[in-house]
């Protein structure tokens, strides 16, 4: 993800090849930056709204909702359109000028601020849903900030956290096997390097830290301490990877088949749980 550190012109490829160049921060930036993000997700919206899939919007409208690394804050502003009290917070201080930027745009209300998941600067028992969306696999301490996370919610509130799956494909195949064995990767990096240069799909880039998570480690550690934690596994990812390292196979197998694979082996998981009233 790229948020430009100045405020300057940045350029949008469409699909069609054509280019289009936007101010950082612009009304026009951030329905570009959108159409992307929902595109990648649009197995989550339905005709209610985006993230119906994951979201209930209806049940927090008046209540107050925490997002963690909001990045560009799109997420955070669907829930201010939805009427919750929303505060946003991320390590990155450019995601926070962003989001502040964005709700100006777009006339919203929210409480935005620059924290670390991992020492959050807010009281105890104040959210009734806490979530957050491709980021804690990204923080060392995750453990600290799940923590974090329990400790600002009321009783009896959720949590939502989309995090990566280290029993994916992409994990199996595209980082383990094709960049750290194929191309002898392996050979200068660890698991964790390998993870946090290739867990983006940017070879050029990677990320200072990625370390994607298990189902086991979830139920028996991350959300040991929240009741009724369900998991689901998104793999819009899969049939690529499958088309890209096993095509005859790919071919043959039919849609229940695929789904199924999907359900296992994607890239994401979303899970949810709920801190004990008591
Ligand atoms: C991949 S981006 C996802 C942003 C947003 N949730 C989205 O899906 O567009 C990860 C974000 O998490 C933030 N982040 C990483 N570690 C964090 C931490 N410990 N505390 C707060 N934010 C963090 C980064 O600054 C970045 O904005």
């Amino acid at each position: 993800m790229t948020y430009g550190d100045t405020h300057g012109e940045t350029e949008f490829v469409h699909t069609d090849g054509t280019k289009e160049s936007v101010e950082l921060g612009s009304r026009r930036f951030f329905e570009l930056a959108d159409q992307r993000f929902y595109g990648w997700n649009q197995h989550l919206h339905s005709k209610e709204g985006y993230f119906t899939g994951i979201f209930d919007y209806q049940m927090f409208r008046g209540r107050r909702v925490l997002e963690i690394g909001c990045g560009m804050g799109c997420m955070a502003m669907n829930w201010a359109q939805q009427g919750a009290d929303i505060t946003a917070v991320d390590l990155n201080p450019v995601a926070i000028e962003q989001t502040k930027r964005r709700f100006e745009v777009f006339g919203l209300e929210g409480n935005i601020f620059e924290a670390d998941a991992e020492n959050l600067p807010l009281p105890d028992d104040q959210f009734d849903f806490v979530y957050s969306w491709g980021v804690l696999h990204h923080t060392p301490g995750i453990s600290a900030a799940i923590k974090q996370l329990r400790r600002v919610l009321s009783p009896g509130g959720r949590v939502g956290l989309m995090l990566y799956n280290r029993r994916s494909f992409l994990y199996r195949y595209t980082i383990s096997f094709a960049e750290g064995w194929l191309n002898l990767e392996n050979e200068f990096l660890n698991e964790l390097q390998l993870a946090s240069r290739y867990g983006d799909g940017a070879r050029e880039e990677g990320n200072p830290h990625t370390w994607p998570v298990t189902e086991s480690e979830i139920r028996n550690d991350l959300l040991a301490d929240f009741g009724n934690v369900k998991t689901r596994v998104f793999g819009t990812d899969v049939p690529p990877i499958l088309d890209s390292f096993l095509p005859r196979l790919s071919q043959r197998l039919s849609a229940k088949k695929i789904d199924q694979l999907m359900q296992a082996n994607g890239w994401s998981i979303w899970m949810t749980g709920e801190k004990p009233s008591a």
